[in-house]
């Protein structure tokens, strides 16, 4: 088996190599001057099970990245194509929102399955849909953070109170706190657009002087985090800690959240200074 990563990633696709006992190849990209992609192996393929490991972020360049992978790899003679996707973008738009608007989740899904043999993630934004099932039609893998995260959690922050900032994190809040043993309270967002959003707060717990870890998903711009830091210190909690899957940070958003004084962690499914917690245990026993 051959793992094959660009650049950015090759820190996780060489230790998810070593732990699977596969071999690594780097995967060399590059732009001409009219922004066309680039893209050569640098391994021999024929004859390999090959696995793509591409987190699809900044969305719309690693998608055309990943297809142009697979579709190579299999031109070289590749035997079995994988898309390892740490994070898989475009999993919030999962319906409609606007009459004529694309459902870009299953637009992306029908790409994806046409181009690979199979299909591996990590925590994907499933809400509306229940199952990976119903975004590819090929074998699709989806792996939980949530063990990592909990045990993160327990021993950083034994004592601390856990917040989901919506609905959409419950899944995520929730397993977290059965695992660390911890309480956690799930609050109620409006969405006004994708900056835009107010975040409810009506808790029967104490926060005062304790430590506040907000679990979810995905940090895009920080507003949804931002507005719940917002609440938490009215309700004069001590620290104030977040941690997410996938740490995107769009706009400004982690200068900001810096400057309201939240310690911030992530998974490495995106790179990012604040990744602590490693994933690549858990995608090499998935391969
Ligand atoms: C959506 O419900 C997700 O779970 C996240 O809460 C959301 O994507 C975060 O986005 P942002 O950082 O832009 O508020």
């Amino acid at each position: 088996m051959i793992i094959a990563s660009r650049a950015e990633q090759s820190a996780l696709g060489r230790r998810v190599a070593r732990l699977a006992g596969a071999r690594f190849s780097s995967l060399n990209i590059g732009h001409f001057p009219d922004g066309e992609t680039n893209l050569r192996f640098r391994l021999g393929l024929k004859g390999e099970r090959v696995v793509i490991l591409e987190s699809l972020f900044p969305a719309n360049e690693r998608i055309m990245e990943a297809l142009f992978s697979a579709y190579t790899a299999r031109d070289l003679g590749a035997k079995r194509v994988t898309l390892v996707a740490p994070y898989l973008a475009y999993m919030r738009e999962d319906k409609r929102f606007h009459k004529g608007e694309c459902v870009s989740a299953k637009v992306l899904g029908a790409l994806l399955s046409a181009a690979f043999d199979s299909i591996v993630t990590i925590d994907p934004h499933l809400h509306r849909f229940k199952s990976l099932r119903e975004v590819f039609s090929v074998p699709s893998k989806r792996l939980s953070s949530v063990p990592l995260i909990a045990d993160f959690i327990r021993k950083k922050y034994p004592s601390s109170m856990l917040v989901g900032p919506d609905e959409e994190s419950e899944q995520w809040v929730s397993n977290v706190a059965s695992l660390a043993g911890l309480d956690h309270d799930v609050l109620k967002k409006t969405r006004y657009s994708s900056t835009r959003v107010r975040v409810s707060f009506k808790s029967s717990h104490d926060f005062n002087g304790r430590t506040a870890v907000i679990v979810d998903d995905i940090i895009s711009t920080g507003h949804t985090v931002l507005e719940t830091v917002k609440h938490l210190k009215r309700a004069k909690a001590g620290k104030i800690v977040c941690v997410a899957v996938h740490g995107l940070f769009t706009l400004d958003s982690y200068s900001k959240l810096k400057r309201e004084g939240v310690e911030v962690h992530t998974t490495n499914t995106v790179p990012h200074e604040t990744n602590r917690i490693d994933v690549s245990g858990l995608i090499a026993g998935a391969l």
